[in-house]
């Protein structure tokens, strides 16, 4: 059994718990950025450099995320918290709601989420699920007028909220990651921080991921298989 209901279980999310619900992954065949670069899209410079493509990107995405319906991976994961209760929490780097439609609650987008944009100028953040897709119709702050942005942590930046991670993951028995790359930092270094500080640590996918040698465990398979398999015994 790797995983007990006394447990204080961290979970760690990316693109490819959302991968069989039809979202790309990033780093895939198929991947998101094959018809974008990345640095056309998704950096403070790009968004400087033509916001109406960023935007566009964006919007896309909202689209493609409001077609998407939660998966066995997602529901597992919010029966699961049901069990464990403040002993639960899920950490993601998506940005898709997948996870709250599941009906997860304790849910961290360190990344930020598709559904809120925030005013570049006062910072406000505000629930946003808009296409914009022509100059005319790129947003404005409804109370200072400055440009609106996605609120996504684009590379370069900082991702949100790292004491709360910090904190969850000295208090986390088990760290449970489940479809991500291991490429992208600082999510890719909560395993080596975990195993540091005694908790067991276990990977779920279809392939090893990048940083593979912190694992205690890895469970090769897709996640609506492996992981409600995993929980149910938990
Ligand atoms: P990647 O695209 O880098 O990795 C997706 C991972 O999902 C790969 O390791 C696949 O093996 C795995 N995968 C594919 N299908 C799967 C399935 N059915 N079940 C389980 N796993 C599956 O995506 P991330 O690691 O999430 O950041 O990318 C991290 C960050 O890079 C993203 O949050 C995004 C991106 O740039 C920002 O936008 C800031």
């Amino acid at each position: 059994m790797l995983i007990t209901a006394n447990d204080r279980l961290f979970v760690l999310t990316g693109a490819g718990i959302s991968a069989e619900s039809g979202l790309a992954t990033f780093r895939g065949s198929g991947g998101l950025w094959n018809g974008y670069r990345v640095e056309e899209v998704a950096t403070p410079e790009a968004w400087q450099h033509d916001p109406l493509l960023v935007w566009r990107f964006y919007s896309m995405r909202r689209r493609d995320a409001l077609a998407a319906q939660p998966n066995a991976a997602h529901l597992a994961l919010a029966s699961y918290e049901q069990q464990l209760g403040d002993r639960f929490y899920l950490c993601t780097q998506n940005v898709d709601d997948l996870h709250e439609r599941a009906g997860s609650v304790r849910v961290h987008h360190m990344h930020g989420t598709l559904f809120q944009s925030r005013c570049t100028r006062c910072d406000r953040v505000f629930p946003d699920q808009s296409f914009y897709e022509s100059a005319a119709a790129l947003p404005a702050c409804s109370s200072c007028g400055a440009p609106v942005r996605p609120h996504i942590v684009w590379f370069g930046e900082i991702p949100l909220d790292m004491d709360a991670i910090d904190r969850q993951l000295n208090r986390a028995t088990v760290l449970l990651v489940v479809g991500t790359s291991g490429s992208v930092y600082p999510a890719a270094g909560f395993v080596h921080i975990a195993r540091q500080r005694g908790a067991c640590t276990i990977y779920i996918g279809p392939e090893e991921p990048l940083n593979n040698g912190a694992f205690d465990q890895i469970l090769l398979g897709a996640a609506t298989e492996a992981l409600p398999a995993l929980l149910l015994h938990a």
